[in-house]
């Protein structure tokens, strides 16, 4: 069955694993174990219950229903995501006739066991209103494309006879629980529920045979749909090559970025492997994939349809194809929001979340890497039942007011109102070189804390693993990536640049802040010196500035390149004349390119440090001692002497500069460019050192 889009899932119960389980520590474990079949439940998606008996306040025994807090996932939710309320108060509600969403969150929040718990999950009376101890309710592939082909009802009925109970499409709610319930009391014999456009609900006696019962009723309608499915309707991984090239890529996603972008910065995941390719080169890819959804479930992170552009292998072509489609994709979502918005309902981002790219594969996009990533994971899951049902008759989707039902229903966004606020840099992308040490990796943190993804350039690539791999940590996945970049190779430059775009879709934020230091009187300066000075504070910060203009241009939406210069470039350090004229250098070049730039909303502008002791590299090296003896002092005297000579008598650190160089790079600083900001400590005689 290896050519179907839908495998039959796998009973993977361990019985080991449950020993000594609870009962809400056993809910936890069988809703993991069904999230991590992304077929069975996907991100976000489905909902598990047990009804137990726990104490409550004042100690008394007190019936509850564990169910699934909103917000969290299957796959990884723990027992405190779960919400226990109180049965005594949560089963007098099917005797009610109806009920709105707000009505029954708030009756939810007096039925609590304990204050504090998740808000119970809208899909709670589905769990509360049914009278078995476990239930699962899961959105899989397989029953999600039973239900949505012409032949579904009669495949249904032979896989069950009139075992399986077969529920019209509604929006998740208290009609719809107070529905299933009262099916199910009509039919006792029922073993499980089928929710057109939705998914499917499976109880059982006990934890155990509730998942079983789950697995079996999917892996039946994953076989019963491959015997069906239409063997000529075959679209193999391998049928189409790729016939974009990479390099076209990077140079056209860009572009992409800047067009969705418009309102907010986003990130773009691009899938090139085969899978996503060969749905994205499918011939009938537009018709297909711009029917409609098929579960309700992906909307809020894919949106209704994606945007497919049309196959070309040009620059060009593409570039054309990305910022054409995507006006054309906001000006159809704007029309099916005014069709069916009533007034005071605001528009959400317009920009498409998905893009399918003939001859390339798929890219998703999100307000971070991590958003990007959930949008491919929930359309993976389209694919598989687009995929599927194109073999077998078509699918039925949701209508369009069923869509903007589920899109703009308060219930979904109060979901995304429990994310965090988007942070200053949220969304955008900082390229910081020189960033595996000192000062660069304490500008690489600033951004990355102020929100932004960061890439990691250095050629000490160890180093700069490392840094990316603390940011991951403390940050999430996806929010750092190290590159191998010598400031002063071209090929090099071009190449990190590439791999940022690739990873990211562009960047917003360049930091060149690469950097070597040599000291001696200038009549022992070599040629070798000063050309290595030259090289890497001036070529290097060239190079670097040229890649960043590319892709700045390319996206249109302006950009912040910052250099760390120094003071030695405006003020002569003495003994150190290579150094302090390529530091000159640099910061004449960000005056040019400020120049440049400036029309494209491109802005350039220097923070000079001054004598950051503490965490640089530099001054670990013979600059240290060079420096300490051109002062006639020893070398570990430097600090006091540093600090003796600024009148705030203070050191400046790392973390100094690194809050300068956010200021330039954020938009606090959006009215400046080509400007200096020195750090140093308030220095009284800059001239005497
Ligand atoms: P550091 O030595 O701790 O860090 C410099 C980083 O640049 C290192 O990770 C190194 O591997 C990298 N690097 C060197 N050559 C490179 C190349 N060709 N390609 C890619 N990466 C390369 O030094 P620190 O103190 O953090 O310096 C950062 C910047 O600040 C430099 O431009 C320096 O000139 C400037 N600066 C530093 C001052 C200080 O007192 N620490 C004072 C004034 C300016």
């Amino acid at each position: 069955m290896t050519d179907f889009p839908i495998e039959p899932p796998v009973n993977h119960w361990n019985s080991e694993r449950t020993v000594g389980l609870n009962s809400l520590e056993l809910l936890a474990y069988r809703s993991n174990l069904l999230g991590t079949d992304r077929s069975v439940a996907n991100w976000g998606g489905g909902n598990t219950s047990t009804k137990a008996v726990e104490l409550d306040f004042r100690q008394r025994e007190t019936p509850v229903l564990w169910v699934k807090g909103s917000g969290s996932d299957l796959a990884t939710i723990r027992p405190h995501q779960f919400t226990a309320l109180r049965m005594e108060d949560v089963l007098p509600l099917l005797e009610r006739e109806s009920m709105t969403d707000e009505e029954l969150v708030a009756y939810y929040e007096h039925a609590v066991l304990k204050p504090g718990q998740p808000r119970a999950s809208i899909e709670t009376p589905l769990h509360s209103m049914l009278p078995f101890e476990h239930i699962d309710h899961t959105h899989p592939d397989a029953v999600i494309t039973l239900c949505a082909i012409p032949s579904g009802r009669e495949l249904a009925q032979r896989l069950w006879g009139g075992r399986a109970i077969w529920i019209d499409y509604e929006r998740p709610g208290f009609a719809l629980g107070k529905r299933i319930a009262l099916r199910v009391r009509s039919q006792p014999d029922a073993t499980c529920v089928l929710m057109a456009k939705h998914g499917l609900v499976t109880w059982g006696d006990s934890a155990e045979a509730c998942y079983a019962n789950t697995i079996k009723a999917i892996a039946c309608a994953a076989e019963a749909l491959a015997d069906r499915a239409d063997q000529r309707r075959i679209f193999a991984v391998g049928q189409h090559p790729p016939s974009i090239d990479e390099s076209v890529l990077t140079l056209a996603l860009p572009a992409l970025r800047g067009a969705i972008s418009q309102r907010r910065p986003m990130v773009l995941r691009a899938d090139t492997g085969e899978k996503a390719r060969a749905f994205a080169s499918r011939p009938d890819v537009a018709e297909i994939a711009s029917a409609g959804p098929a579960c309700p479930d992906h909307l809020v992170h894919t949106k209704p349809w994606p945007l497919v552009v049309p196959p070309t292998s040009s620059l060009v072509e593409l570039t054309d194809a990305f910022r054409s489609g995507v006006a054309q994709f906001e000006r159809r979502y704007a029309e099916y929001v005014a069709r069916h918005a009533d007034s005071g309902v605001a528009m959400r981002d317009p920009a498409p979340r998905v893009v399918l790219v003939p001859g390339l594969g798929i890219i998703t996009t999100g307000p971070d890497a991590a958003q990007a990533g959930i949008a491919a994971a929930l359309y993976e899951r389209a694919i598989a039942v687009l995929s599927a049902s194109a073999r077998l008759g078509g699918f039925d989707p949701l209508t369009e007011s069923e869509t903007f039902g589920v899109e703009y229903w308060p219930m979904e966004l109060y979901k995304l109102s429990l994310l965090p606020p988007p942070k200053e840099l949220a969304g955008q992308v900082a390229l910081v070189t020189g960033a595996a040490s000192g000062i660069g990796r304490a500008v690489a943190q600033r951004l990355a804390e102020a929100g932004a993804h960061v890439v990691i350039a250095d050629r000490n690539s160890e180093g700069a693993k490392h840094v990316a791999s603390e940011l991951v940590s403390s940050q999430g996945p996806g929010r750092a990536l190290a590159v191998d970049m010598d400031v002063t190779s071209e090929s090099a430059v071009a190449n990190a640049f590439a791999e940022a775009v690739r990873a990211y879709g562009g960047v917003d934020i360049v930091v060149s802040n690469a950097g070597i230091s040599t000291s001696h009187p200038v009549e022992e300066t070599s040629l070798n010196e000063w050309n290595l000075n030259l090289s890497v504070l001036g070529t290097g910060y060239f190079l670097v500035a040229r890649e960043a203009f590319k892709v700045l241009r390319a996206q249109d939406h302006g950009g912040s390149v910052v250099f760390v210069a120094s003071k030695n470039g405006l003020v002569g350090g003495r003994n150190a004349s290579a150094y302090s004229s390529a530091k000159a250098l640099e910061i004449h070049l960000a005056r040019c390119l400020a120049e440049e730039g400036g029309a494209a909303g491109i802005r350039v502008n220097t923070v000079n440090p001054d004598a950051v002791l503490q965490g640089s590299s530099i001054w670990s090296s013979a600059w240290r001692e060079q420096r300490a003896a051109t002062y006639g002092i020893e070398p570990e005297q430097l600090e006091e002497h540093y600090r003796a000579r600024t009148t705030l008598k203070v050191n400046v650190f790392p973390e100094d500069i690194a809050e300068a160089v956010l200021f330039f790079a954020s938009s606090r600083s959006a009215k400046s460019t080509g400007n200096i900001l020195n750090v140093d400590g308030g220095v009284v005689a800059a001239y005497s050192r």
